[in-house]
């Protein structure tokens, strides 16, 4: 991970995205992985913007010339996850969240239903999270990952030009790189100052009325979460406290252990 994160610095945040987007559908197995057609690589909000798999697979192969058939993917994919936060921080508490193998199903239709859309509102979000086992806190400080978070013009168009809570000179900044038509592939970091490194900036953005994304702004828009959202805009060890909290257990949906899952030897194949 040093070595991916050195050769770009937003491999990190990928990595961690993947991890998300990986444990949120049907558990931590590793399922995203798959190189399957109806898998969950090719959801919607997987396919052309999940990114980060030739890295698990450089891990993974050095792991098994030192070690063969022995570490999951699914346990690689969370050690990178939490190595990609530590690379990219100041603080570094999370522990691994390993001890799960894959994989049960990979499926893109569960990966449509499940992850939400960065034009969901709090109380959509709320709802998939809660679904998860996981509580409005939770999901208010995982998003705290968006620090180190880019997205494209596409993806923000309709909140800069068409939602009210957003600050004008903010909007003002980012129309410049994405018109009203065309240019959906402009990107954007969502936090100008410091995109590379994992702070509190999101929640600062927020309170701010400077949340790039509409998901991101449900968290200060009047709603359940604005205190905590105001919280962690002003204390930074909260959030990384909470947050190493919530990433454990994450990586700690629907594990498979023992014999109910297997250790591929390539993580895009099923042993079988
Ligand atoms: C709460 C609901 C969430 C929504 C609606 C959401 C939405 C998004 C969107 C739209 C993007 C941009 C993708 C792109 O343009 O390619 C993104 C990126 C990202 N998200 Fe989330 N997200 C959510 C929760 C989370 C959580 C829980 C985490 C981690 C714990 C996370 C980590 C990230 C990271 C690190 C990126 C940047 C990835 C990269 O640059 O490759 N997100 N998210």
């Amino acid at each position: 991970m040093a070595q991916a994160v050195n050769m770009e610095p937003r491999m990190g945040a990928s990595i961690v995205r993947l991890f998300f987007h990986e444990c949120f559908v049907n558990g931590c197995d590793a399922s995203i992985l798959l190189d399957e057609t109806t898998g969950e690589k090719n959801a919607f909000r997987n396919r052309n913007s999940a990114r980060g798999y030739e890295v698990v697979d450089a891990i993974k192969s050095n792991v098994e010339a030192a070690c063969p058939a022995t570490v999951s993917c699914a346990d690689i994919l969370a050690l990178a996850a939490r190595d990609g936060v530590a690379l990219v921080t100041w603080w570094s508490n999370m522990d691994g969240s390993a001890g799960s193998s894959g994989c049960q199903d990979s499926s893109q239709a569960d990966a449509n239903r499940d992850l939400s859309s960065f034009s969901a509102s709090l109380s959509d979000i709320i709802s998939k999270f809660k679904a998860k086992g996981l509580s409005a806190r939770d999901m208010t400080v995982l998003s705290g990952a968006h620090t180190i978070c880019q997205t494209a013009c596409g993806t923000f168009r309709s909140h800069i030009y068409g939602d009210t809570d957003v600050d004008s000179s903010f909007a003002a900044l980012r129309k410049q790189n994405c018109p009203f038509t065309g240019g959906d592939g402009n990107p954007a970091p969502l936090d100008l100052q410091t995109p590379n490194r994992f702070d509190n900036s999101n929640y600062r953005n927020v309170v701010d009325k400077k949340g790039l994304l509409h998901s991101d702004q449900e968290l200060f828009d009047g709603g359940s979460q604005d205190s905590l959202a105001r919280l962690y805009s002003t204390n930074g060890a909260a959030v990384a406290r909470d947050f190493a909290a919530a990433m454990v257990k994450m990586g700690a949906l629907s594990p498979l252990t023992g014999t109910m899952g297997e250790i591929r030897l390539n993580c895009r194949r099923r042993v079988t």
